[in-house]
């Protein structure tokens, strides 16, 4: 990505999600130059953060998703209208026609950001070395059929809770509600009958057919993409692909 072109166009074609990769290193290399295309508000959020490297990082991060969002409206970065929903899911203001949605994680070394025209999405990455209690986080958050994949894990045990973990949560943030917003979590069963994906919530098909796709990220991390509607093909953008950060300190 080019930052010095004022107005990059990117494209997505119909039925397809973009997960677009930005690395930590990417984000603190280009946060000064990113920084200029936050609102005030934003710029007042980044003072809010404890460390010095934090409040870089999300400046990052915030520049760089307002430079995909204006890309792919065909506006500047400083142009792109952000609000928020009712459980706090960042959206566009004038999502255009067709609409165009968005979602974005963080973990340890790298943030995704997800998009896709006429179907809400969500994206989640998880950091292997996030300290978790499995049975305490699974028995909070997963569904019956979950559990008992669990219980199935075989060998990696950490890497089925976060393959779990992170599939649920790509759902709920595509759904817009996150883990906060939801009266139990553990009503929302995502079915295993891929590429035909359904999510029922205490009982009921939510949202039709789904997409989920797990992306593949490396050996590090865990991520998954939920789109709500079937037949979307989904494309990691980006390169070089992330590499491990042994030393995260700035
Ligand atoms: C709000 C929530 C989405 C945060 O999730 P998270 O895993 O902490 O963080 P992520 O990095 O994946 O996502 C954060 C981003 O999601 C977006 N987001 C915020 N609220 C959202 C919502 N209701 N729906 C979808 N996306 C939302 C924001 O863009 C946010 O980034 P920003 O603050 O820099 O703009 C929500 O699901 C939550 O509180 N989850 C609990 C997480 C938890 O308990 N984790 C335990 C770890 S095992």
């Amino acid at each position: 990505m080019d930052l010095h072109e004022s107005r990059p166009r990117l494209f997505l074609s119909e039925r397809e999600a973009q997960v677009w990769i930005l690395s930590d290193r990417e984000a603190l290399n280009q946060w000064c130059e990113l920084s200029r295309f936050l609102s005030p508000e934003e710029s007042r959020r980044a003072e809010l953060y404890c460390t010095v490297r934090d409040g870089k990082l999300f400046r990052g991060r915030r520049g760089m998703l307002r430079v995909l969002l204006a890309g792919f409206l065909g506006c500047r970065p400083e142009e792109v209208g952000l609000t928020t929903g009712a459980h706090g899911k960042p959206q566009l203001a004038d999502p255009g026609n067709p609409p165009l949605y968005f979602n974005l994680s963080r973990t340890i070394g790298l943030a995704l950001f997800a998009f896709a025209r006429g179907a809400e999405i969500g994206v989640d990455v998880e950091h292997r070395s996030t300290d978790v209690d499995q049975s305490a986080v699974g028995g909070v958050v997963f569904s019956p059929s979950e559990l008992a994949a669990m219980e199935r894990r075989g060998d990696d045990a950490l890497g089925t809770f976060f393959r779990l973990w992170t599939r649920k949560e790509a759902v709920l943030k595509a759904l817009g509600v996150g883990l906060g917003g939801t009266a139990d979590a553990r009503t929302l069963e995502v079915s295993e009958a891929p590429p035909h994906w359904e999510v029922i919530v205490e009982g009921r098909q939510t949202g039709g057919e789904w997409t989920i796709r797990e992306l593949n990220l490396g050996a590090a991390w865990h991520a998954n993409v939920a789109v709500v509607a079937d037949g979307f093909t989904c494309r990691l953008v980006s390169s070089p692909a992330p590499t491990e950060q042994k030393n995260h300190g700035n």
